[in-house]
C-alpha cells in the first residue's frame, strides 16, 4: 500500500488524512493509520466512521480487511460498535492504556451487551439495608474503634462471620481463627507475596488469569491439575513432587462450574494429611446454588489442613473489598505478622457495617433474594438456548453467576470474534486456561448472567444466540 491522502469529507463531514504507508499487511496498515488518527485527535471521540463497505470502496480494499480492522480497534477500545448506530470513535482519550488480560484476544470498552462473568448485579446492591446497618454500626461503635486498627480485623465482624460461615457454609471456626482482608486477591498477595506460603502450588487447569498473574508476580510456580465434570483430578497431586499446597474451587469449579466430587473432597484432604500439605479453598460464590442444597466447605472436613477464603465480591459487591480467611492455627501468627507489616486494612466502618448486616439477618435475606433473581436469569438463559440453539449445551448451571456454553470443536475463537463484532462482551474458555495445562482444550463461552441490567438481559440473550455456531459440542473430559 502506498502513502495516500484519503478524502472522507462526504462521509465524516471533514477531510481525513490517513497515512496508508508502512510495512505489514493491508489490515495492519489500516489499523495503524486509524489508530494514529484517533490518537492525534484527527478523529475526535464520538466521530462516526463510514460503513466499512464505503471505506473499503474509497480505499480500494476488500470489505473484510476494513471490517477486521474495525473489529480489532473495537477490541482495543479505540472504537465502539453499536447496533443500529454504526462504528464510532470511543469516548475515552487513551483506551490503549486499558489493562489487557493475558490470552484474551478481544475486549470491548463499552459493549452493548455485557455477558462477561465476574460481577453480581450492581443494581441489586441493598443500598437502604446497608445504610441502615452503617447507621446502627456507627452509633454503637466504641471510641476505640476509631483508633489504630487491628490487622486481624474487628472482633464484631469476626464473630458474625464465624457464626454465619458455620451455619451457611459448614466451616468449623472460632472468631480467633479469622483474619479479615479485602478479598481473595488480597489474601493471595498476603499468603504468597508475604511468603507465608511458597510454591510450587497446584492449581486447576482452568482458573482466573488475574489470580495466576498475582502468583506469577510473587514468583510462585503453579502446576495445573486436570479437570472433568467432577472438578479437579486431585489424585494427580500424589504424583507432583515437591507440591504441598493446592488451590481449589470445590463448591463450584471456576469457571467450568461443577462441584468437586464427594470422593475427591475426601481424597484431597487425605493427600494434605499424608503429605503435611495444605488446601486453599476459594469459596467465591458458594451461597448461590439453585437446584439443591449448597455444597458445604471442604474446610469442615479438616480445619487444620484447609485455609478457607471468601469475600462479599459475588454476594454483595466487589467494590466493597471485604473478605476473610479462616486459618489453620499454625498459620495465624505468620499471616498477622505479614498483614501488620505490609498491607492496608479494610475500613473499620465497612467492617462494622458488614458485621451488623450479617448479625441483623440482612445478609441472609439479601442472599435469598439474589438466589431467586440469579436462578431466574439462569433459567432464561437455558430457555433461550433451548429455543434458539438447542445443539449448544450449557454446563455449570446448577450454581453461581455464570454458565459455560460448550461449543463445537474449533469454533471458540471465531465465536468470540463474532461477539466483538456484535458488541457483546463475553470470554472464551481459552482465557481461563493455564498455559501449562496438558488436558485437552475445550471450546466454550463463559457467560455471566448477573451483570446486564434487567431491561438489557433479553436483548443480550438474543444477541448471544445469534452468534452461536452450528455443530455439536463435546463434554469436558481429560
Ligand atoms: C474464582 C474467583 N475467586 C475469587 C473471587 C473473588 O475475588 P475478590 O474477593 O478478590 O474480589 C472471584 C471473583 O469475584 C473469582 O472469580
Amino acid at each position: 500500500m502506498t502513502d495516500s491522502w484519503v478524502n472522507l469529507a462526504g462521509r465524516l463531514g471533514s477531510d481525513l488524512h490517513l497515512e496508508l504507508a508502512g510495512s505489514g499487511g493491508r489490515r495492519a496498515v489500516l489499523i495503524r493509520a486509524l489508530r494514529d488518527a484517533i490518537r492525534d485527535g484527527r478523529l475526535a471521540p464520538g466521530t462516526r466512521l463510514p460503513p466499512y463497505r464505503s471505506l473499503a470502496a474509497d480505499l480500494g480494499l476488500a470489505r473484510n480487511t476494513v471490517a477486521e480492522a474495525y473489529a480489532e480497534l473495537v477490541a482495543e477500545g479505540w472504537l465502539i460498535a453499536r447496533q443500529g448506530s454504526g462504528t464510532q470513535v470511543a469516548p475515552r482519550t487513551e483506551p490503549a492504556r486499558l489493562p489487557r488480560v493475558p490470552d484474551m484476544p478481544t475486549r470491548l470498552a463499552t459493549p452493548a451487551h455485557n455477558l462477561r462473568q465476574g460481577q453480581p448485579d450492581a443494581a441489586s446492591f441493598p443500598r437502604s439495608a446497608w445504610l441502615g446497618a452503617a447507621r446502627r454500626a456507627l452509633g454503637a461503635a466504641p471510641n476505640e474503634a476509631f483508633g489504630p486498627g487491628d490487622p486481624q480485623g474487628r472482633h464484631e465482624l469476626r464473630r458474625a462471620l464465624a457464626e454465619y460461615l458455620a451455619r451457611a457454609r459448614g466451616v468449623r471456626t472460632t472468631p480467633e481463627q479469622i483474619v479479615v482482608c479485602s478479598g481473595f486477591a488480597h489474601a493471595l498477595r498476603l499468603l504468597f507475596g508475604g511468603q507465608v506460603l511458597r510454591g510450587p502450588l497446584a492449581v486447576e487447569s482452568y482458573g482466573l488469569a488475574f489470580h495466576r498473574s498475582i502468583l506469577d508476580a510473587a514468583s510462585v510456580r503453579t502446576v495445573p491439575l486436570s479437570l472433568d465434570e467432577g472438578g479437579a483430578l486431585v489424585d494427580e497431586l500424589n504424583d507432583l513432587k515437591g507440591v504441598r499446597t493446592a488451590l481449589l474451587t470445590p463448591a463450584h469449579q471456576f469457571p467450568t462450574g461443577g462441584p468437586l466430587h464427594p470422593q475427591r473432597r475426601v481424597s484431597a484432604v487425605d493427600w494434605a494429611r499424608i503429605h503435611n500439605g495444605l488446601i486453599i479453598e476459594d469459596d467465591y460464590d458458594g451461597e448461590f446454588r439453585y437446584d439443591r442444597e449448597p455444597v458445604g466447605a471442604v474446610q469442615g472436613l479438616a480445619p487444620e489442613r484447609v485455609l478457607y477464603i471468601g469475600s462479599v465480591s459475588k454476594s454483595l459487591s466487589p467494590a466493597l473489598r471485604l473478605g476473610w480467611m479462616v486459618l489453620p492455627e499454625h498459620l495465624l501468627a505468620p499471616v498477622l505478622t505479614v498483614k501488620g507489616q505490609r498491607e492496608a486494612w479494610a475500613s473499620v466502618v465497612d467492617q462494622l457495617t458488614l458485621a451488623d448486616f450479617i448479625a441483623s439477618g440482612h445478609y441472609d435475606r439479601h442472599i435469598r433474594r439474589m438466589r431467586q433473581h440469579y436462578r431466574s436469569r439462569r433459567d432464561r438463559l437455558v430457555a433461550a438456548l433451548a429455543a434458539n440453539a438447542p445443539h449448544i449445551t450449557p454446563t455449570g448451571i446448577a450454581a453461581g453467576l455464570h454458565a459455560v456454553l460448550r461449543l463445537p470443536p474449533g469454533t471458540e475463537h471465531s465465536t468470540v470474534q463474532a461477539a466483538v463484532r456484535q458488541s457483546i462482551a463475553v470470554d472464551g474458555l481459552a482465557t481461563f486456561r493455564h498455559p501449562a495445562a496438558t488436558m485437552p482444550a475445550h471450546d466454550g463461552l463463559v457467560v455471566g448472567y448477573a451483570t446486564p441490567p434487567d431491561h438489557g438481559y433479553g436483548p443480550a440473550l438474543e444477541a448471544l444466540c445469534r452468534i452461536l455456531p452450528p455443530g455439536e459440542s463435546t463434554p469436558l473430559s481429560t
